[in-house]
């Protein structure tokens, strides 16, 4: 089987993750979180892992994986919330998209409920902490298996 390319994007603030509000984040930094995921990957699974906190520069990459990736795994962090550019952007390209938030959005402020990005991903996976990025590349790549990426 030809290898399979999946881009794992993190928005804003992640980047701050081991140091930033640790009882609702963890302690893992985005590098633990990158490595352990790139280690525990199933062979000919290739992840191609990026943090920014530009917005535009998040739907650039997402109209990159449309064009390079099978699959993507986003934690838009709180553009989840307000971003519709980000949420045309993942509907407009092919490959299926889950939506990771390493906190349960359901159960912290009430802004946190609403995410734009959610009608139009695959899957949508919360609450599990750092273990909620290999949730996702497990659920899409199971996606990917069935050819059951888009409803
Ligand atoms: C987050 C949840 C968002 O509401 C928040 O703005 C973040 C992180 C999470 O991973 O739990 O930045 O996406």
């Amino acid at each position: 089987m030809a290898d399979r390319r999946v881009f794992i994007l993190n928005g804003p603030n992640l980047n701050l993750l081991g140091k930033r509000e640790p009882a609702v984040y963890g302690t893992a930094t985005l590098a633990d979180i990158e490595a352990a995921l790139r280690a525990g990957a199933p062979a000919g699974v290739v992840l191609e892992c990026r943090q920014t906190n530009g917005e535009g520069v998040l739907v650039d990459w997402v109209q990159e994986a449309g064009a390079a990736a099978d699959a993507l795994i986003v934690n838009p962090g709180a553009y989840a919330h307000t971003s519709i550019a980000l949420r045309d952007a993942v509907a407009a390209i092919d490959p299926p998209c889950v939506e990771v938030h390493l906190s349960n959005v359901h159960a912290r402020e009430s802004f946190r409920r609403r995410s734009y990005l959610a009608g139009v991903a695959a899957g949508v996976v919360c609450g599990f902490g750092a273990a909620g990025y290999r949730l996702a590349l497990d659920g899409v790549l199971g996606l990917l298996d069935n050819g059951t990426s888009r409803l």
